[in-house]
């Protein structure tokens, strides 16, 4: 078996970056199971968030991050956020990242439930694959190993500590073992659990798959964040439009040509993504459509081709001038607030594992993440990651709220099970487990998915691994789901549509 200091699987911003931090601590292999640019991180419009502008500050940022949290953001965590956002950034300029400026200074834009405009943009909305180009193209000229095609089936663990990871040639169909001494996944999300979604096909839940079978705390996963605005087109992936085009003055409009966000809220356009997400859903059962438009015929032309030229280019593609035109949307899948319970060091439960990006819970999201925090908490985290490696680490945070631990329940076979597939999979989670939630919704997915899982024959190929990792996440999300009986954040029970101090609290799921 092939030996490293670390081995990181996951090729997006937090692999990449704990890769290029790493490579001067020891030797590091990265595997990713398709090519180095096949991630979440380059689908990122928005930005990153950080308190650099004259008028902002970590605590303004800190008041935001936990406002959109709910009540279940882990303090210390957003502390370490806001308070190394700043130099993270440096980090990133230094690797040359070009993020946009404005009068020779970093330009700042405004997204929902941030109080000041706080969030970097590198070529106007394509942050994230400025991001991504930059740091993997580091990677290439390093020496770090990179495997692609590559997909990590196994950790193998020994007496509770890490010894590796086993992992499929995607080509070949063979399997390998790749020992080390850190072993830090970095998989993403899981957006693939829905019908609707703004990841991109990676994002199957791998890393949560992957840590719950070998033994780590699962958390905070009934917590599936909704963008609010996500291209519906006819015969179109749905496609994100970044919350920077209403923080530029976009605005929402109803079928029939009416804004309707300040009848919902104070906020309007700009309020958290949960809210405007529900406000949408109503106003289109309201006006019997399955979408809403955002209009920013108002702003000038330039304005849109130059903030947002990969929306506009994207929708002109596909026979949409947005300077001219309403843009039709709805809400769809976008992040995954919880994942693998970690602390403020990224380690997880078991020795020698970490978490880091969408796939960790590092506890700065809470209940419903700030837009734009998440490029922010991969670099933040990572960073950590590879200084605790070297350095060693302080007791683990304790965290803002009470957890209940919980395994995974018993659950009765229903009499019809339709044949497990991915589309399946998708549209059982959007009807069941989506925007709205309840009792009866839960229990019919959960009951689904756990004979899923029974059924499910042992995976051979990437397509069969990602069906079986996205059950089990599922499982997870489902089940986390219906345990807790209130709505907080992003989690919304139309059975119990108001939150409840005695939840606030989070729920880990062990095997
Ligand atoms: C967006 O551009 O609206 C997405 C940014 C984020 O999810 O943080």
């Amino acid at each position: 078996m092939k030996q490293y200091d670390y081995v990181i699987v996951g090729s997006g911003i937090a692999g990449l970056y704990t890769a290029l931090l790493a490579k001067t601590q020891g030797s590091v292999l990265i595997i990713t199971k398709g090519s180095i640019d096949d991630c979440n991180t380059k689908y990122a419009q928005g930005g990153i968030a950080a308190a650099i502008g004259k008028n902002d500050s970590p605590e303004t940022h800190f008041k935001d991050t936990v406002a959109a949290g709910d009540g279940l953001c882990d303090i210390e965590a957003v502390r370490i956020l806001v308070n190394e956002a700043p130099a993270r950034i440096t980090d990133l300029v230094n690797f040359g990242v070009p993020f946009d400026t404005l009068n020779g200074e970093i330009a700042l834009t405004l997204e929902a439930a941030h109080s000041i405009p706080r969030i970097l943009h590198a070529g106007g909305d394509a942050t994230g694959e400025h991001i991504e180009v930059t740091l993997s193209e580091q990677v290439r000229s390093s020496k770090i190993q990179v495997l692609e095609d590559c997909l990590a089936t196994e950790i193998l663990v020994e007496k509770g500590v890490v010894k590796g990871v086993k992992a499929l040639d995607c080509r070949t169909g063979s399997i390998e073992e790749f020992g080390c001494r850190s072993l830090i996944l970095a998989t993403g999300g899981a957006g693939q659990l829905y019908k609707f979604s703004t990841n991109s096909d990676i994002a199957t839940g791998d890393g949560i798959a992957l840590a719950f079978n070998a033994g780590a705390e699962i958390v905070d996963m009934e917590f599936f964040q909704f963008h609010p605005t996500a291209l519906r087109l006819p015969g179109v992936t749905p496609f994100l439009i970044s919350e920077a085009v209403r923080g530029e003055g976009g605005v929402l409009r109803n079928v029939d040509g009416y804004r309707f966000m300040p009848d919902y809220t104070p906020e309007a356009d700009l309020a958290p993504r949960d809210i405007v997400a529900h406000s949408l859903l109503y106003e289109m059962k309201k006006t019997g459509s399955d979408r809403v438009f955002i209009d920013v015929t108002h702003l000038p032309p330039y304005v849109i081709t130059t903030r947002f030229p990969h929306i506009y280019r994207f929708c002109l593609d596909h026979g949409l001038d947005i300077t001219k035109g309403l843009i039709p949307v709805a809400p769809a899948a976008h992040y995954m607030m919880g994942g693998i319970k970690t602390n403020s060091w990224g380690e997880t439960n078991i020795a020698g594992l970490f978490a880091a990006g969408e796939t960790a819970c590092t506890g700065v999201h809470g209940a419903n993440r700030l837009a734009s925090n998440s490029l922010l908490e991969a670099i933040v985290f990572t960073k950590r990651i590879v200084e605790g490696t070297t350095k060693g680490t302080e007791p683990p945070s304790t965290g803002q709220g009470e957890e209940v631990r919980h395994s995974l329940s018993q659950r009765r076979v229903p009499e019809i099970v339709p044949p497990p597939s991915r589309s399946a999979l998708q549209q059982l989670h959007w009807d069941k487990v989506g925007i709205i939630r309840n009792k009866e919704s839960l229990t019919e997915a959960a009951d689904i998915l756990a004979t899923w899982q029974k059924s499910l024959p042992q995976p051979t190929d990437r397509p069969s691994y990602e069906l079986n990792n996205l059950v089990i996440t599922g499982r997870l999300v489902t089940e986390a789901a219906l345990l807790r009986k209130e709505s907080r954040g992003a989690h919304f029970r139309s059975d119990f549509p108001h939150s409840s101090p005695q939840w606030q609290r989070h729920i880990v799921l062990v095997k």
